[in-house]
């Protein structure tokens, strides 16, 4: 039955308490960070001319010069999910990556009209949870692809469904270079275009997103039906001490 069991301090007036009298559990916002947002960036594919990696160095060097702070992950060496332990260097570097960032770029090609099984394992390799840390929770993610065809969003729109999986703050914008091939010169730079143009959209909003949620994120995520079920695990852990 709805709020049987809803201890009434899980349902707190939310606007009332943010904007009037803060209250334990639901402190005020807390005070803007001011370090450069940190945002990891991954792309799913090693071809020695990777267009979606080349992509990806493109969308770094906007993030860099708008005062963000960029790590990128190189996935070629990564065993399959569940291949291979934990501890392989390869998982435990992305995982430090993930738990370091703030926001991420993922920017996968087009394969069979989806995301490539590179991206996925990337993503497959990242808990949920963790102990008490949530590696993606809260956080804020871009999406984009490459295609060698005409433009097409099967992959951003994966991509979104497993953002939302990771339970990510997904930016409304997203990026879709068709025929990859065609837009970026022998140095591997993107050349002028209206897809460039729409990278740098991209980015913009991430940084913008990033720095106004990046504080509140715990606030943000903290669900109702998780602390109802943990003010329950809690109750019945007193009233084992009692017995
Ligand atoms: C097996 C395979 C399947 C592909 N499927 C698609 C597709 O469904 N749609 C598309 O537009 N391009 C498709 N492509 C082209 C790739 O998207 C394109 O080559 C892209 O640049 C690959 O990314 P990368 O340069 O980062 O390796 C496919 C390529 C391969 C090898």
């Amino acid at each position: 039955m709805p709020g049987s069991s809803s201890p009434a301090d899980v349902l707190p007036n939310i606007a009332n308490d943010l904007f009037k009298q803060p209250v334990a559990g639901l402190q005020a916002l807390p005070p803007r960070a001011t370090h450069p947002p940190r945002i990891l960036v991954l792309y799913g594919s090693v071809r020695e001319r990777s267009y979606s990696r080349l992509a990806s160095e493109e969308a770094a060097r906007l993030l860099q010069a708008m005062g963000a702070e960029t790590r990128t992950f190189n996935p070629s060496g990564l065993p399959l999910p569940d291949d291979a332990p934990e501890s392989h260097p390869k998982v435990q570097e992305l995982r430090q990556l993930a738990e370091w960032s703030e926001g991420m770029v993922w920017c996968s090609p087009e394969r069979h009209g989806a995301m490539t099984g590179i991206m996925k394992s990337q993503i497959d390799w990242i808990p949920l949870t963790s102990g008490a840390v949530r590696p993606t929770q809260g956080k804020t993610l871009a999406v984009m692809q490459v295609s060698g065809g005409s433009q097409s969003f099967n992959a951003v729109n994966q991509m979104r469904v497993l953002g939302r999986w990771m339970r990510m703050l997904t930016i409304p914008n997203q990026s879709s270079i068709a025929k990859a091939f065609l837009e970026f010169d022998e140095a591997g730079r993107m050349k002028p275009s209206a897809y460039y143009d729409r990278v740098v959209d991209v980015m913009e909003e991430l940084v913008k997103f990033t720095l106004l949620t990046r504080d509140a994120s715990s606030w943000l995520t903290d669900r109702y039906s998780e602390r109802v079920e943990s003010a329950e695990a809690l109750s019945k852990r007193v009233n084992q001490k009692s017995i």
